[in-house]
């Protein structure tokens, strides 16, 4: 409550108060008569500055303290005499509450992200952590403010699921059978009594509840065993999958276009101090290529015209491609990158490379799917308008190796008011690095789940 109180103060431009903070130490320095500490409560990047003078009855201990170590003071807020900052805090009385050792990691230093990925249980007190972990905070609270102003229901769904949405087979099992890897396992005798797994996507459940409350969204984690060691793919990563009844893809591309919009200009205009860091220290591009998003309209192209740009540019691609195939990343960065310079939304994909629930159109060839592509990152959204005709999912399922019967629920969907829906999925970790120009997806959650590592 005292940070709100300082805020308001300083707000107010009233000063010279008394005030208490409780932070952590992030430097100590000392001049003749007075040490001066830095000190960092987590709320802010900026620190606040402690002056300390031997009127303190522990002045003695307070010279001696480290960085890290974790103090609670009492003092005057008043106008600072020097540059760097508009206010110190006159301290009258410090209580030291942890005394960090000499050997903390975490000197006043700058270090390599892969060290900090070595420990991630100390990089939260680091500027730039710590201000990714905020800018997350607050981007979850403006997704849900996206949706709830455009009269969206938050939904949650299963994490245990028996479905394979994607039907792409990167499941995580979850069992509690003893023997279930072997050849004679009999999930009958399991904790459901078939096979379970993690969710790769919410998506199916999400139909089922749009169909009934109209517009919905579900937020939260999805993982996939994908054993791709890239700096863009996680094995657990959250998702925000919106669900639309009587929409159809075009309405679809819209939402997604919208959604990304609001989310980078919140940025930009909401959460200035934090990115801050990252425009000075991480990407110099940054404003510019976050500004440039919302002053243009996304590309819009179908499967069929990116192949044929990706043709005629006489550039060499290390993964070939073709009219029946999907983009390699190396693709969809040609588009995003080089040829178009901005987000680019790619549509009608080939049938045959997509899952069983995605609409077929017309020409019986192409399916109504679209992926947002941005600049840096690649892919950021997937999605579809849903086949809601009950004959062409069941022939789609089949030509896909699975038994509608195992997806009887979702068949009856289709069976009673069935009407024309679509949605898309964005993978959260994906935007924050769009929005801070964080390279690894590593970076930009407390804790990540690549391939070999579950540590923390
Ligand atoms: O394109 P995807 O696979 O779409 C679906 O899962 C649909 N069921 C969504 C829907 O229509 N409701 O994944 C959607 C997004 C991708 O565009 C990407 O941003 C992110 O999820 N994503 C990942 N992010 C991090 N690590 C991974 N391994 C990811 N796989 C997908």
């Amino acid at each position: 409550m005292e940070r709100e109180k300082i805020k308001t103060l300083l707000e107010n431009q009233i000063i010279s108060e008394q005030v208490s903070v409780k932070g952590w130490v992030k430097t100590r320095r000392e001049s003749k008569e007075l040490t001066f500490l830095e000190l960092n409560d987590g709320s802010c990047l900026k620190n606040i500055q402690i002056i300390c003078d031997a009127s303190l009855k522990n002045y003695e201990e307070i010279k001696k303290i480290t960085t890290g170590s974790a103090l609670s003071i009492q003092g005057n807020l008043v106008k600072s005499p020097s540059q760097g900052q508009d206010v110190e805090l006159r301290a009258q009385t410090i209580d030291v509450i942890f005394l960090n050792p000499e050997s903390y990691p975490l000197q006043k230093k700058r270090h390599t992200d892969e060290f900090l990925r070595m420990n991630a249980h100390l990089r939260p007190r680091t500027n730039k952590y710590g201000a990714m972990l905020r800018i997350r905070s607050e981007l979850s609270f403006a997704v849900h403010q996206f949706f709830k102003s455009r009269g969206f229901f938050y939904i949650h769904t299963p994490i245990i699921t028996g479905s394979d949405c994607e039907g792409a087979g990167e499941l995580f099992r979850v069992t509690t059978l003893k023997e279930h890897a072997s050849e004679k396992a009999d999930f009958s005798k399991d904790f459901f009594g078939k096979e379970a797994s993690l969710t790769v996507s919410g998506q199916l459940s999400a139909e089922m509840v749009a169909l009934s409350l109209g517009d919905v969204y579900t937020f939260g984690p999805t993982f996939r065993a994908e054993n791709s060691n890239t700096s863009r793919h996680a094995a657990e990563f959250w998702m925000i999958e919106p669900e639309m009844a009587f929409c159809d893809l075009e309405k679809d591309m819209n939402m997604a276009e919208s959604f990304i919009k609001y989310l980078v200009d919140y940025s930009l205009n909401q959460l200035r101090p934090d990115l801050e860091l990252f425009i000075t220290y991480v990407d110099k591009e940054l404003v510019q290529r976050l500004e440039s998003v919302l002053s243009h309209d996304f590309v819009r192209v179908t499967h069929r015209e990116a192949v044929e740009i990706l043709m005629k540019s006489g550039k060499t691609f290390e993964y070939p491609f073709s009219a029946s195939s999907d983009l390699q990343s190396e693709h969809e960065r040609f588009l995003t990158d080089i040829h178009f310079k901005r987000p680019v939304i790619v549509y009608d994909y080939p049938k045959n490379i997509k899952p069983f629930y995605m609409r077929v159109n017309d020409n019986q060839q192409t399916v109504a799917a679209m992926d947002i592509l941005v600049p840096k990152i690649g892919e950021l959204v997937g999605g579809s308008q849903r086949e809601e005709r009950l004959d062409v999912l069941k022939a789609r399922m089949t030509a896909n190796g699975i038994n509608p019967a195992d997806y009887w629920w979702y068949m009856d969907s289709r069976i009673y008011g069935s009407v024309p829906h679509s949605g898309f999925g964005l993978g959260f970790e994906r935007l924050l690095m769009f929005v801070t120009g964080i390279t690894n997806i590593r970076d930009v959650i407390a804790f990540p789940r690549t391939p070999g590592a579950i540590e923390f």
